[in-house]
């Protein structure tokens, strides 16, 4: 049997999360909404859905008979979609948790109680809210600097701050408990131990009780060469990256995936998504940044291309809740994506510049679409981050080469990207 599928999200990893779907023999008629100007070519698009269109979704499920829907975003997971389909429409397989489950996402501090619970190895923390502050403060003191301070709720990725100075962490607190920095989002605020080491990415498909681990990865948040700058979406990624051998592999099984996945389950939430664990290696020893409820980007655009089994039955199989038959295959080869971006991200940009080039990059380096749209036979910039370059090699060093030459292909006004993406590896 097959699914007709529909993919919600615009960015570089729902290109990629419906090229994969794409190719999978579960999968009938592919759909993508809002989609890009890349995802024409392997889905219909539906330009005009965005993925907190709840009626709308609904709409297009019915008209287009969809079987299954693949949410690629965190807002919809956070404000409920799941919850809002499967009343409609009780058979419909979905992949993203539900709004209880999204809540490993939606509140670092119901993501901290979690991991508190289960002794899941994460930075000393509390929160506090409003009216707090000078508990706030007092825990600040004891604490070393670094000062780490997030909002609770979600900020697009902007919602933490590291802080050397205390003066300047004490007024951080003020901002986000009385003075509605990050909006409700900061109302409560975690206070959290820093923690010191190399970051990596780790993704889990989940059924409700098994789960399929996907290949490692590492991204580049910051927007300068040598991880300075402002923190963006990700400049780019590494799968796998070769730090992370199968003794730390091992220890984030035992201590973090396993005891997440039994953790939902003892506390009575049937996640079926997936869930990426924001990690960091300390000395040795992982422990846990953060929490998504989805697979992250750019990560994705080195993650699944590295996928050799069929896409879609992981999808199918985290509705079915029958993983525990999913073979995972996987190439040997290291995959590299380089992300493309408009001059003046992540503040102020321009978009509507003509992309060129597209045709000329060989065809073993696959570009994913993310802020772009077609006009008529035009690609054109729409976003911040606009393609992510993948090439594939026996290592990371040759796969850049590969990503860095294609590269030189393709050109949009005030085009920008990091010309060191695995530099520290
Ligand atoms: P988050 O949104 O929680 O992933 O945090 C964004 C970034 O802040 C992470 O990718 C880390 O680079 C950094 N960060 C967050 N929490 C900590 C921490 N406890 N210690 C050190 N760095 C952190
Ligand atoms: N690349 C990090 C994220 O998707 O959140």
């Amino acid at each position: 049997m097959q699914y007709n599928t529909l993919v919600l999200g615009s960015g570089g990893r729902e290109h990629a999360m419906a090229l994969m779907l794409s190719r999978s023999s579960m999968v009938g008629n592919l759909y993508v909404a809002p989609g890009n100007g890349g995802t024409y070519n392997c889905a219909t698009t539906l330009p005009d859905i965005k993925p907190t269109d709840t009626t709308r979704i609904i709409d297009a499920v019915r008209k287009y008979e969809i079987g299954l829907v693949v949410v690629g975003p965190e807002d919809p997971l956070v404000m409920g979609l799941r919850d809002e389909l499967t009343a409609v429409f009780p058979n419909l397989a979905i992949v993203g948790p539900d709004k209880y489950g999204a809540q490993l996402e939606g509140s670092k501090d119901f993501a901290k109680q979690f991991m508190q619970k289960y002794n899941i190895p994460t930075a000393a923390y509390q929160s506090f809210t409003g009216g707090m502050e000078a508990e706030a403060k007092a825990f600040l003191k004891t604490m070393q600097p670094p000062y780490v301070l997030k909002a609770d709720g979600l900020a697009a990725g902007k919602g933490v701050l590291i802080i050397s100075d205390l003066a300047e962490a004490e007024n951080a607190i003020d901002d986000m408990l009385q003075g509605g920095k990050f909006g409700a989002a900061g109302n409560r605020v975690v206070i959290e131990e820093f923690l010191d080491g190399i970051e990596f990415s780790v993704f889990a498909a989940v059924d409700g009780k098994n789960y399929v681990i996907l290949p490692t990865a590492k991204d580049y948040k910051r927007i300068g060469e040598g991880d300075t700058g402002l923190n963006t979406g990700g400049m780019g990624a590494v799968s796998p990256p070769p730090f992370v051998d199968q003794i730390l592999m091992e220890k984030v099984e035992q201590r973090i995936i396993s005891p997440t996945v039994e953790g939902l389950k003892k506390d009575g939430v049937d996640y079926r998504g997936f869930i990426f664990f924001g990690l960091i290696n300390v000395q040795g020893e992982p422990m846990v940044i953060e929490y998504n409820c989805r697979l992250g980007d750019p990560e994705t655009e080195v993650v699944l291309p590295r996928i050799v089994s069929d896409f879609g039955a992981l999808c199918l199989g985290i509705h079915q809740g029958n993983l525990g038959d999913y073979q995972l295959e996987v190439t040997d080869q290291t995959a590299t994506t380089v992300m493309l971006v408009s001059g003046g991200y992540p503040e102020d940009y321009k978009k509507g510049y003509e992309i060129s080039g597209l045709q000329q990059v060989p065809h073993e380096v696959v570009v994913f679409h993310a802020g772009t749209t077609r006009h008529d036979e035009k690609i054109c910039t729409s976003g911040g981050r606009v393609l992510a370059v993948t090439s594939f090699a026996a290592n990371h060093q040759q796969a850049l080469l590969s990503s860095y030459k294609a590269i030189e292909k393709l050109c949009f006004e005030d085009m920008y990207f990091r010309k060191d993406i695995g530099f520290d590896l």
